[in-house]
Formats: structure tokens, C-alpha cells, sequence
């Protein structure tokens, strides 16, 4: 049987296995990541070359077990610093879904509920069955049966509405504060915001649909189901060699990502200590803001590929800027054409949102694609659940998204129809359940 693969919320490999590769810092590299993800959305910049030597499944003998594949058995750890699926490489599935309190549910029933959802989180994310829950020992659904953890994460968080209804106005981060309206905003206020935010990904649908209906389960008279959304992306191994991923219109999306070996990346992302003020709990968390963002593929597609890649001012091909290089080299701004006129033009999305036209506002985008068939306007219902994460969305997502609205190239081909900012508290220690420093303060 392969060893398992042990990765840290970080992304960064744990397992004490030979096998593992050792990078420059230091860190541990899992050859799963090796073969097949570089931190798809970017935010390791991992770009190594591919290699040989998946398990593969063996012929199944019953007294010896198949090996899993690498892809199977890869797995994220719960406990640590931050919470899991938030550096882990991007997941070729995911889940997101709100929860609103039932009525009668407060503070002592929220906590009962995320000690049993960190619970489930840890035994799912191990590979083992939801055993315990609540139709008891041996009653988990074997959805997941023969398949490994495929890199599994569970992560938990907090919309402005659970602190009234639990009781601890007191304690709401002022960067939950409602965002502000953007021009470009066609919000349905039943597909946003909520109480709880519980964000699933994994690399086998399977696993990740089992995880999904055992939290759902667990929530069962406490909390009930407010939206979800169902994504995806490239499967670990689809591509000749680990790449940057793309998103529906078809460009390498996450590029321009801070890095976790940037000198601020944790500045940037997670929320550092503040003894003594109401937010104190959120060491080590970080602000997710969520988008639903429609992509408006019938108008896209009508455009020549040249008029796409000034959108966004990158190649469509291989996301180089367009004013030279790899994908990796820095964006000229100031560059000119024989014409005169910016390479990189005034309007491109790529141009608008970097952070050196931002005061260095930089958030970390993680998203997942989704598809939901044809809608009623007869186009398809597909685009981004665009997840970012930053130590403040007023630092992070709302100055960007400030510029993007109000003169992006992109926007005229994109709808945001759903929205919610919610309090990732960080990870939690051994013995600990997520949220424990807010609910039990
Ligand atoms: C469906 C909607 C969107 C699509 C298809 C899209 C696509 C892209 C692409 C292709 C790039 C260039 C490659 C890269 O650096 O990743 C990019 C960059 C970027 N986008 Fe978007 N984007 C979308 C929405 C947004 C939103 C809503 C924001 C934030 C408010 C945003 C912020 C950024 C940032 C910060 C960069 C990196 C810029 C840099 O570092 O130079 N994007 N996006």
C-alpha cells in the first residue's frame, strides 16, 4: 500500500516518508504535488517537472489491498495554524455551502455543532468513515469507500449574522462589515451571505460529496442549508506538467497570486494577533469574500482571441503579459507599442487589479469553476465561484473590485450574482474544535 501523504494547511508536506522531496526552505515537497498541482492557483509558484510513478491501481487481491494513486492518497491536515483549503493546492472539486441557525439555535447549540463538525472534518480528511454522527456508530453512508483522502479540506466559517444570533455582538470584526455596492452588482439575497460558511474541496467528487452530506447531516435541527454552489477544476495529472489553472473563458487564472514564500504573504492573508480587542479570536484566520461571478460565455466567445488577451492584458495560450516574457515574468505597465499606445492597455483587467495600481492591495484567489446547465436567458449558467482570501477585505477585494467596476474591460462580460464575506477563524490545535476561541470566549 502507498504511503499516505501528509500535507500541512500550508500546503507544505508533512509526511515522514523518504519518498518526499526537500525543497530549498527547507520543506517538505510531497511528490503528489510534484506530479501534479504547483499550487494550481499559484499561490506556491511551484513549477517543477513532471515525473513518473503514480501507484496506479494493482490488481486487487483480497488479502492485499490495491495501492491507492497519488492523487488518492494525498492528505491535508486538520489541525495547525490556519485552517486547511486555504493554501492547499486548488482541488479538482468543491463544494460551498451557507448555513443559516434554525430558530431556538444559539451560542451553546453553534458550539456543539462545530466541535462536531471538526469532528467529522478530521476523520474525513484521514480517509477514515463519519462513524459517530448522528445515526450513530457504523451508520456513515460509504459514499467514500475505496478511496483514499484525495486531499480532502473542510473549512469553517462566519457570516455578520451568527454573531447577533449567538450573543456575541461584542466580538464582530469590523471586516465583516456589509461590503459596499458595486455598479456592475446583480445580487440574489437568498443565494448570499448566511450564518455559517462551510467550503469543501477535494480531488475525487466522490469524497468530496461524502464529506459534504456528513456535515450535512451533523447540521440536521441546528442549522438548515441556505445556498450552495457546486465547482470545479483541472484534475491533478490532466496536464502534461503541473500548470497555473484556467477558468471558464479559458485563461490561466492565478498567475499574479501573492506567494506563501513572499516576505508578506502572511500579512497579507492572515490575521495577525490583536490582544484585547473584539476580533482577538481571529489570529491566525483570514476574511473570505465570495463571489458568484457569471461569465458571460456567448458574448466572450465572439471575440477574436487577440481582443480576449487585451481584456486581460496576458496571452490566452500560456498567460504571458503582453508585454513579453513567460507567464512568470513581471507585467511591463509602461511598455508601448510601435503604435504608441500601452501593449498592456489602460483598461485590461490584469493591468487594473495588479496591486502596484492598488496601493499593494493583494488578496489570494482560490477559486473553483462552476456549470449549472443552460439558464433562462438561454446562455449558460457557468462562471466563477470566485473565492478570495485576505487578513482584511477592505484592504484586500473592495478597493480592487472598487477599480474593476468602474472601468475593467472584463466587466462588461461578467455578472456578480451572489455575494458573502465571512470570518475564517484559524486552525485548530489537537483537542480543539474550529471557532472554539470565539464561541467558548
Ligand atoms: C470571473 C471573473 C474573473 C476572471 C475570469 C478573472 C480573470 C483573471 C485573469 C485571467 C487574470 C490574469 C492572470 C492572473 O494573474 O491570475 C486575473 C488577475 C487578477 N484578478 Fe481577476 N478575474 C476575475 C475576477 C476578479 C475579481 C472579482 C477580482 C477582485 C476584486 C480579481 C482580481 C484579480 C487580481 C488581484 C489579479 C492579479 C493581478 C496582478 O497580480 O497583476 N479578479 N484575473
Amino acid at each position: 500500500m502507498s504511503k499516505t501523504k501528509k500535507q500541512a494547511p500550508d500546503g507544505t508536506d508533512t509526511t515522514d516518508s523518504p519518498r518526499n522531496v526537500v525543497g530549498s526552505s527547507g520543506t517538505g515537497v510531497s511528490r503528489r504535488r510534484l506530479l501534479g498541482t504547483a499550487g494550481a492557483a499559484g499561490a506556491t509558484g511551484l513549477v517543477l517537472g513532471a515525473g513518473g510513478g503514480a501507484a496506479g491501481y494493482a490488481a486487487t487481491r483480497p488479502e492485499e489491498p490495491a495501492a491507492l494513486t497519488t492523487v488518492g492518497a494525498t492528505e491535508a491536515m486538520f489541525h495547525g495554524k490556519h485552517q486547511p483549503g486555504i493554501t492547499t493546492p486548488l482541488q479538482a472539486r468543491g463544494h460551498l455551502v451557507a448555513f443559516d441557525l434554525t430558530a431556538g439555535a444559539g451560542r451553546k447549540e453553534a458550539a456543539v455543532l462545530l466541535r462536531r463538525w471538526s469532528a467529522v472534518a478530521k476523520e474525513l480528511m484521514a480517509g477514515r468513515p463519519a462513524a459517530g454522527g448522528p445515526d450513530g456508530p457504523g451508520h456513515d453512508t460509504g459514499i467514500a469507500l475505496d478511496a483514499g483522502p484525495s486531499s480532502l479540506t473542510v473549512t469553517f466559517g462566519f457570516g455578520r449574522t451568527f454573531f447577533a444570533r449567538t450573543g456575541l455582538a461584542a466580538r464582530l470584526p469590523a471586516a465583516l462589515d456589509p461590503l459596499p455596492a458595486f455598479s456592475a452588482d446583480a445580487l440574489n439575497a437568498e443565494r448570499s451571505n448566511g450564518d455559517l460558511w462551510v467550503q469543501v474541496g477535494a480531488d475525487d467528487a466522490l469524497v468530496a460529496f461524502h464529506a459534504l452530506r456528513a456535515l450535512q447531516k451533523e447540521a440536521a435541527g441546528t442549522a438548515r442549508v441556505r445556498w450552495q454552489m457546486n465547482g470545479f477544476n483541472r484534475t491533478p495529472g490532466a496536464t502534461a506538467r503541473p500548470m497555473t489553472a484556467r477558468n471558464l473563458m479559458g485563461q490561466i487564472d492565478g498567475t499574479g497570486n501573492p506567494k506563501p514564500a513572499d516576505e508578506d504573504f502572511g500579512r497579507r492573508v492572515f490575521v495577525p494577533a490583536s490582544p484585547g480587542k473584539p476580533q482577538e479570536w481571529m489570529e491566525g484566520g483570514s476574511y473570505a469574500v465570495v463571489r458568484r461571478i457569471r461569465m458571460l460565455l456567448d458574448d466572450w466567445e465572439k471575440l477574436p482571441v487577440e481582443r480576449q488577451e487585451r481584456v486581460i492584458g496576458r496571452r490566452k495560450a500560456d498567460g504571458a503579459p503582453l508585454s513579453g516574457g513567460t507567464e512568470t515574468t513581471e507585467m511591463d505597465l509602461d511598455k508601448a507599442g510601435p503604435d504608441g499606445r500601452l501593449v498592456i492597455p489602460d483598461n485590461a483587467h490584469a493591468r487594473i487589479s495588479s496591486p502596484e495600481k492598488n496601493g499593494g492591495a493583494a488578496m489570494l484567489r482560490r477559486p473553483f469553476s462552476y456549470h449549472d446547465g443552460i439558464a433562462e436567458d438561454g446562455a449558460p449558467d457557468a462562471g466563477l465561484l470566485f473565492v478570495c482570501w485576505q487578513a482584511d477585505p477592505f484592504r484586500g477585494f473592495v478597493p480592487v473590485q472598487r477599480k474593476l467596476d468602474r472601468g475593467d474591460a472584463l466587466s462588461p462580460f461578467l455578472r456578480h450574482e451572489a455575494s458573502g464575506v465571512f470570518a475564517v477563524p484559524g486552525g485548530a490545535g489537537e483537542g480543539e474544535y474550529v471557532g472554539q476561541r470565539l464561541l467558548e470566549s
